[in-house]
């Protein structure tokens, strides 16, 4: 496709889409230079009610939720940013990790419009689009120090640059966001399982039960979460059944319990990043749990204790949507990076493709 270079104009105006879990979501974004973007529409639409029954997300109906409201969604997007889709330079959409479904429904159909009306296709990374948020909402571009955490992934990475991440940690069993999901539905707090535990949390007990910290102290910056769920399903079998006080002391424990566990393996990822990468001093965090407010207010102070400055995006943008997509597409489009119309949907696709399996890592050792 001949294009003059989106990197020649200002803005570049970039629709995303993101398809990849139970969010359907549509935004534009324009880029007026490094680091200085405007989001000019963001629309998401959650599946919450459609999974609720199922207590987790059902990837069949996720991947047709999608397919009933994409198409909607997407022009409300342009219409909300006051644009048509021939004035965009490029159309970003998620292409992996997630669900297979949701994922070829969202490219599918960016392929159809950029084919339609002649523009650029970005095939973007959902994991990049976490982890480049902060460029959009605060203009903080690469190198830092970035903790992902996820219903699918935790991993610390130094993002060098666009395209380039180094995984110095990543969990051996369960991700954080997935520990979350298990212990809220193992309290019978249904899902999404994350705000439920923060909102009982809110008034339990932090201190009541002295739940493990697995993984504390370990020389490398690799996380581990199973034992840390199976403890308080032992603490709720002993107590059952539990009255709602139980079930905030217990909520209140764990998340105590995964903010020291997230500080110390932070702690050691920062002092492997200054040696990296020098005088940058950026804590970035994305990803659904980096909505959390308790581990929001534990990595400030373990920012400002070790001269760091804490970078995490709004809660709004946090969870999953199309802003960030919009936006890595846009990173990418200025790069000279676009994708063929043959671009795949890959259910996996790990940032860090050199970095290898970490030992013990069992079924989820591989995740990257
Ligand atoms: O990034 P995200 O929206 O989707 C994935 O790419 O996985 O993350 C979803 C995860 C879920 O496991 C959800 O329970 C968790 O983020 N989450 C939270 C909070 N809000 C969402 N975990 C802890 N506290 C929250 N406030
Ligand atoms: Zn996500």
């Amino acid at each position: 496709m001949s294009l003059e270079p989106a990197s020649n104009r200002v803005p570049v105006l970039v629709l995303g889409i993101e398809t990849s879990c139970d969010e359907t979501a549509a935004a534009v974004v324009a880029r007026d230079g490094p680091g200085r973007g405007r989001l000019l529409s963001n629309v998401v639409r959650s599946q919450w009610e459609q999974h609720r029954k199922f207590e987790g997300v059902v990837p069949e109906i996720a991947a047709r939720a999608h397919v009933e409201c994409l198409d909607t969604i997407i022009a409300e997007a342009l219409t909300e940013a006051g644009l048509s889709l021939a004035e965009l330079d490029g159309i970003a959409v998620t292409a992996g990790p997630g669900l297979i479904g949701g994922l070829l429904v969202g490219l599918t159909t960016a392929k159809a419009l950029t084919l339609a009306c002649r523009k650029p296709l970005v095939a973007v990374n959902h994991l990049e689009a976490h982890a480049l948020t902060v460029g959009l909402t605060e203009g903080i571009e690469p190198p830092y120090l970035l903790l992902l955490v996820s219903g699918g992934h935790t991993q610390l990475l130094l993002v060098h640059d666009v395209g380039h991440y180094e995984r110095l940690g990543t969990t051996i069993d369960d991700a954080l966001g997935e520990a979350f999901d298990k212990t809220a539905k193992l309290l019978g707090l249904g899902f999404p399982g994350g705000p439920a535990v923060e909102r009982m949390a809110r008034e339990g007990d932090p201190r009541r039960f002295a739940l493990p910290r697995p993984m504390l102290g370990r020389e490398e910056p690799h996380f581990s979460f199973a034992g840390l769920k199976t403890a308080v399903r032992r603490q709720a079998e002993a107590l059952a059944p539990l009255a709602e006080g139980d079930i905030r002391d217990l909520c209140a424990s764990f998340e105590a319990a995964v903010a020291d566990v997230v500080v110390d393996r932070c702690a050691r990822a920062m002092r492997i990043a200054e040696d990296r990468l020098g005088a940058v001093r950026h804590l970035v965090v994305a990803g659904g749990v980096a909505a959390n407010q308790r581990l929001r207010e534990a990595l400030a102070r373990l920012a400002a204790a070790s001269g760091h400055t804490l970078h995490v995006p709004p809660l709004a943008l946090c969870g999953d949507n199309a802003a960030m997509v919009a936006w890595a597409g846009a990173e990418r489009l200025v790069r000279g990076h676009t994708d063929p119309l043959d671009a795949p949907a890959r259910a996996r696709w790990p940032l860090d493709q050199l970095a290898r399996p970490v030992l013990g890592g069992g079924r989820h050792g591989a995740k990257a």
